[in-house]
């Protein structure tokens, strides 16, 4: 009722309207001439000073808080950079290298063969990028800085892009979760090894023909796998993986960044944009994560504890295919770090093997599967972080490492 009510009264509504409007048309008056320009409006308000969005970062709290904890970071103490006059180098080394491969997106792929049947290794540096190579600073992970002088350009990051790794010319690649630790790894990653072409090695042989002799390179005192290693053991990806069986990994890989252990909350001399993790749990204990986590831990130091007696176990068991002498050199510190104890007439005078003051005694042959395990080897050992990296990945590694050979 109450709607046949409101409908009626529509219509009749309706009704009015057409009947009041419907009259006949008039004629058209003449067109009207242009108008006299209005006058100008008042000025705006003057823009921002680019000086005042300076001090949106250049004050006590921002850079020059940050300044100070990047004091204590080995990116601004150390002289590794010194090496980004090469160019094999500095994609790594300095500044001006990483900056230079971000922007080319260089490909880690290995180029060849060409006319002599050489290779080579595309992940380098242009000239340009090589002379004066500057350390690691804000502006090489903070690349847009100083771009349009906003308070805002600390972001984006130089690169979170997943990194195709350079030790397998760009087969494998490192991809976490939380992409900003990509950036840490394009970095922090393992180097190839390479033929006498030039050409990477095919790492499958090692496991596939465990026991054949290992020929794919020449074995020198540096041979190995360089030492950023960290960002294929924190991802669990790129090792020379033995056995049978899954890889598990830690929960670290999916749910943590190198962020969130390396640049934690600050205590002591770590944390912050000092990058280090010694020593400060503060990452550690967070919601989701650990709530007890600290230096005598029983998480922790149990899996420390394993981790070195696996190194100490697979250190001993290479060595012992020296029949009597270390195949490894042993470090003023009382341990291997992974080079060979071969004799290199500046940075290893006293090696045993292929010495020309104590015989020129050769290097025992190698078979594949212990040239492999000396790989897993030095990506353990030089990755630091005894095992917290991702414990059961390293666990796993040094365990079939220590039974494949
Ligand atoms: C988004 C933050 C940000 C803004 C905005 C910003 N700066 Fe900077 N600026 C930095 C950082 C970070 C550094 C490096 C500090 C260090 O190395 O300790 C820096 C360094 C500098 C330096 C030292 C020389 C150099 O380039 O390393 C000068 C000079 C400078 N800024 C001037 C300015 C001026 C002028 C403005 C405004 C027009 C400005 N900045 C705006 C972040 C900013
Ligand atoms: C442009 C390459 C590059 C990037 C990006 C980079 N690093 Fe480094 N990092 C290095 C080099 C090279 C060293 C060694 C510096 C030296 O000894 O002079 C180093 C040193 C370190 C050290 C000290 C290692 C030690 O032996 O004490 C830590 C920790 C570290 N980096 C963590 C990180 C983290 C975390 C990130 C990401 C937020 C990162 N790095 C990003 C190249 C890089
Ligand atoms: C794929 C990246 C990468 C490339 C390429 C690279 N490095 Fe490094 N290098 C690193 C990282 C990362 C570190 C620091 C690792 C750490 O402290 O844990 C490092 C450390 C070093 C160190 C210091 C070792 C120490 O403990 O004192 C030397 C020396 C070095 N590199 C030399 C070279 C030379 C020479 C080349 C070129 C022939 C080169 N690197 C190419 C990533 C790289
Ligand atoms: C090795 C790479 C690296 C270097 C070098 C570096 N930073 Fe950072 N910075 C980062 C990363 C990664 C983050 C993000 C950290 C996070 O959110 O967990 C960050 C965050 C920041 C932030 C916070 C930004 C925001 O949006 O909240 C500031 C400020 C900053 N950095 C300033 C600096 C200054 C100043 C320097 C030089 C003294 C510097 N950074 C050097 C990697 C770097
Ligand atoms: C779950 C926490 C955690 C994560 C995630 C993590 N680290 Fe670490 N890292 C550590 C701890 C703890 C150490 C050992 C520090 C010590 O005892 O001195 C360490 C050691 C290192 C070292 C050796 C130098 C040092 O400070 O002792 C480097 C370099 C490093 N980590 C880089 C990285 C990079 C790059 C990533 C990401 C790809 C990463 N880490 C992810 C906790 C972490």
């Amino acid at each position: 009722m109450k709607n046949l009510l409101k409908v009626m009264s529509l219509l009749t509504i309706a009704g009015f309207l057409f009947t009041a409007c419907e009259g006949p048309m008039g004629p058209q008056g003449p067109a009207g001439t242009n108008g006299t320009n209005g006058t100008n409006g008042t000025n705006g308000t003057n823009g921002k000073d680019a000086n005042e969005t300076c001090k949106l970062c250049h004050n006590k709290t921002v850079v020059e808080a940050v300044a100070n904890e990047f004091h204590y970071s080995l990116h601004a103490q150390g002289e590794a950079y010194e090496e980004g006059t090469r160019n094999a180098c500095a994609p790594c080394h300095s500044s001006q290298g990483f900056l230079n491969v971000v922007a080319k997106s260089t490909p880690a792929t290995f180029a060849g063969p060409d006319a002599s049947n050489k290779y080579t290794n595309n992940y380098v540096a242009e000239a340009s990028a090589l002379a004066l190579p500057a350390p690691i600073g804000c502006f090489t992970c903070h690349s847009a800085l100083h771009t349009n002088y906003a308070g805002t350009e600390f972001s984006p990051l130089a690169t979170t892009s997943p990194v195709k790794m350079t030790m397998w010319g760009a087969a494998k690649e490192i991809n976490f979760v939380k992409t900003d630790a990509n950036l840490c790894s394009k970095c922090h990653q393992p180097r190839p090894i390479t033929g006498s072409n030039g050409n990477v090695i095919d790492y499958s042989k090692l496991v596939s023909d465990p026991t054949a002799t290992y020929n794919l390179s020449s074995i020198s005192y540096r041979t190995g796998v360089h030492y950023g290693t960290q960002g294929a053991m924190a991802a669990g990806v790129g090792a020379i993986e033995f056995g049978t069986g899954t890889y598990t990994q830690s929960a670290h890989v999916a749910n943590a960044s190198c962020n969130t252990c390396h640049m934690a909350t600050p205590s002591g001399l770590a944390g912050g944009h000092s990058f280090s993790a010694t020593a400060n749990y503060n990452g550690c204990n967070a919601t989701g994560c650990h709530s007890t986590m600290s230096a005598t831990n029983a998480t922790l130091t149990a899996a420390k504890a394993d981790v070195a007696t696996l190194i100490t176990q697979l250190a001993a068991d290479i060595n012992a295919a020296g029949g009597g002498h270390d195949i490894l050199e042993k470090d003023a510190d009382g341990t291997y770090h992974g080079y060979f104890d071969i004799y290199d007439a500046t940075a290893n005078p006293d090696g045993y093997w292929k010495n020309p003051n104590l015989g020129n005694v050769a290097l025992p042959a190698l078979t594949n599967a212990q040239f492999g395990a000396i790989l897993n080897y030095q990506l353990v050992v030089r990755g630091g972080g005894k095992g917290v990296h991702n414990y059961p990945y390293i666990k796993k590694l040094l365990e079939e490492s220590i039974a494949a050979i």
